[in-house]
């Protein structure tokens, strides 16, 4: 089963993703591979690489398969994580969305050391579900964490819930398990308002 862990910058994929990792999981970080090799050159205006979506995504499911059949599991059994805000582009079996409160997010983003006019566009893309809304026109299977006062570790072991639920109980007790992940219960309209005030762009 291929995983991504996705959701908008700084909402703590790669700090959750560290600690699955610690615990066994199988992580690959998507970002630094498009950087290295799977990019189609760089962005000048965005300042960052463009993805190479097609070979990304071969390359994904080459390392699934080659470590599933290392472990002897069968490809549904063996986890792997994809770490990135782009992950849930990349045909995974499930999208697991991390979402933080915008206060919260541009707190994070500021310590993260990211320039103002990133942490508004950040910020506003959090508030409107940009990346949750992506997942859903892509993917079959979409849950959400909220992230907002939650440790990392206790949001990874959110992200083992739902992967639990997923592999071995029955119908029923899946539904309850994930009730609590389910699309939508994270709700960000409060903050449009002062989200968006003063925008130039709007
Ligand atoms: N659950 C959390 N509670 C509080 N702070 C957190 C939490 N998770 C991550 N952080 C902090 O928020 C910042 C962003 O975390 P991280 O780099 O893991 O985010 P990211 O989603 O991987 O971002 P990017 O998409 O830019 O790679 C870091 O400074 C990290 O220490
Ligand atoms: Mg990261």
């Amino acid at each position: 089963m291929i995983v991504a862990i996705t959701g908008t910058p700084g909402v703590g994929k790669t700090s959750v993703c560290s600690h699955l990792r610690e615990l066994g999981f199988q992580v690959i970080d998507i970002n630094k591979l498009v950087s290295e090799r799977f990019h189609k050159g760089f962005d000048n205006k965005r300042r960052c690489f463009v993805a190479d979506l097609r070979k990304l995504r071969r390359h994904v499911k080459r390392i699934h398969k080659s470590a599933a059949k290392e472990k002897q599991d069968n490809r549904r059994k063996h986890i792997l994580l994809l770490d990135s805000h782009i992950s849930h582009l990349l045909h995974p079996d499930v999208a697991i969305v991390l979402r933080a409160n915008p206060l919260e997010l541009a707190e994070r983003l500021r310590r993260k050391g990211f320039e103002e006019r990133k942490i508004k566009e950040n910020v506003q893309a959090e508030t409107l579900d940009v990346i949750l809304v992506e997942a859903v026109e892509r993917c079959k299977f979409v849950y959400e964490i909220d992230t907002t006062g939650k440790s990392v570790e206790a949001v990874a072991e959110c992200v083992r819930e739902i992967l639990s639920a997923l592999r071995e109980h029955t119908e029923e007790r899946r539904k309850e398990m994930l009730a609590k992940y389910e699309v939508g219960g994270v709700d960000w309209s409060e903050y449009v308002e002062d989200v968006f005030a003063h925008c130039d762009d709007c």
